[in-house]
């Protein structure tokens, strides 16, 4: 019997301090009429202080699984996709499986770029149509305010903070995930890039003095890559998913660009009330802002059961790539009362990680001193 990937939880996070073009023209020689007609931004979030990547994504995790009858231990996998991961390593998703108590769960990020999510949603997806897990957590979570360099207007002006979440789970039900491709072109290496922090180039007085801990980006040529890749990956989806493209009810690109979304609508001759924007007020939020492009849409009921829907994404790398699903409204809802025990679930988590850690280091006293007596002898 076939197996399908379903979308069956969805949340979004977004920091509550908003950062408009007029605070930004405050900051940088530009102007609101600038930002507005070069890209369609308004404003954009940005986390507060104590807000990370990792804190995001817990809260759009948790509000995922809120409306499904999953509990964090139901999890097998987690995917956090994230170009501004909270450490080298571990990786955040660690750190959200942790927090939320999905002890079952494997977790990793997974980096490439705007694009990840797209990466990351077809792996689960994958993993879920072989048998080989049933449930997944993919998130996209983002604090690039933390690697703008804010006295550079080129860049200051297109990103923003949030994240987005979904659940997959594995259905013998037709529709979810159907296909999806995926592209890189490393030739474009350069192109978009936060030079230092990495093995190449680790942190030292020099890279924090040529500021190369933050964004470079030639953003014509990144416009250029986009324009040509965003309507060719959509169509391939679409293709591979054995659907014409006037079978397609919505596209939902990633946020990073109006002008790129207006060339993508007019080179697949779709009017633009077929994609989904909302970059007027978060800008580009990276791995985030397709999910959260995708609850906002289904918050205004754009979104609907049977909806043929290409989620289609560029990024740093060069990476790209498009993936076409099949919305299917989730058959099944948890009642009120299943919230509560959540929270007490939650609770759970946050002490059963405060014990695994004191536990730890009572090990460690222990086994450490006596390893170090051995030595000693
Ligand atoms: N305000 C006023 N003037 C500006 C600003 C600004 N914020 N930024 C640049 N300018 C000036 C430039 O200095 C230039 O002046 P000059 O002609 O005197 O040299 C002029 O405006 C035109 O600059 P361009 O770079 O050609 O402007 P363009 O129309 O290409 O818009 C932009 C720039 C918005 C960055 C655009 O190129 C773009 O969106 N590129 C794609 C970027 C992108 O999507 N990046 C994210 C990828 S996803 C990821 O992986 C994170």
């Amino acid at each position: 019997m076939d197996r399908y990937a379903h979308i069956i939880g969805w949340g979004m996070a977004a920091p509550s301090q908003v950062l408009t073009n007029e605070d930004l023209s405050r900051r940088v020689d530009t102007s609101d009429e600038w930002i507005i007609s070069r890209t369609g931004i308004r404003e954009r979030r940005i986390a507060a202080e104590d807000e990370t990547t990792a804190s995001l994504a817990v809260e759009a995790a948790l509000s995922a699984l809120d409306p499904t009858p999953l509990n964090p231990h139901d999890l097998d996998l987690i995917i956090v996709a994230t170009s501004s991961p909270e450490h080298i390593f571990p990786a955040t998703a660690c750190i959200v499986q942790d927090r939320i108590g999905a002890v079952k769960a494997g977790a990793f990020d997974l980096s490439a770029a705007c694009t990840g999510f797209i990466y990351a949603l077809n792996l689960a997806a994958q993993a879920i149509r072989t048998g080989s897990i049933d449930n997944a957590l993919v998130i996209g979570s983002e604090t690039l305010s933390r690697f703008v360099n804010w006295e550079d207007r080129s860049t200051s002006i297109l990103f923003g903070d949030g994240a987005g979440a979904f659940v997959l789970q594995g259905s013998d039900e037709p529709g979810g995930i159907y296909s999806c491709i995926m592209r890189s072109d490393g030739s474009g290496e350069a192109l978009l890039t936060l030079p230092a922090g990495g093995s190449k180039l680790p942190a030292s007085p020099l890279t924090v003095e040529k500021n190369l801990h933050t964004i470079r980006m030639n953003g014509r040529e990144v416009f250029r890559f986009a324009t040509r890749v965003m309507a060719s990956s959509t169509r391939e989806a679409a293709e591979k998913a054995g659907w014409e493209m006037t079978q397609v009810d919505l596209v939902i690109p990633h946020q990073a660009n109006l002008r790129i979304i207006e060339a993508a609508a007019r080179n697949l001759r779709m009017p633009m009330d077929r994609f989904v924007v909302n970059l007027d007020r978060y800008g580009n939020t990276s791995t985030a802002s397709i999910p959260i492009a995708v609850c906002e849409a289904l918050e205004q009921g754009r979104i609907q059961d049977g909806s043929r829907l290409v989620f289609v994404g560029f990024g740093a790398g060069l990476t790209w790539g498009a993936l076409a699903l099949e919305w299917v409204e989730p058959r099944v809802r948890i009642p009120p009362l299943r919230r509560r025990q959540r929270a007490l679930l939650r609770f759970l988590a946050s002490v059963r990680s405060f014990l695994r850690r004191i536990i730890r280091r009572i090990e460690g006293l222990i086994w450490g001193t006596s390893a170090q007596g051995k030595r000693r002898d």
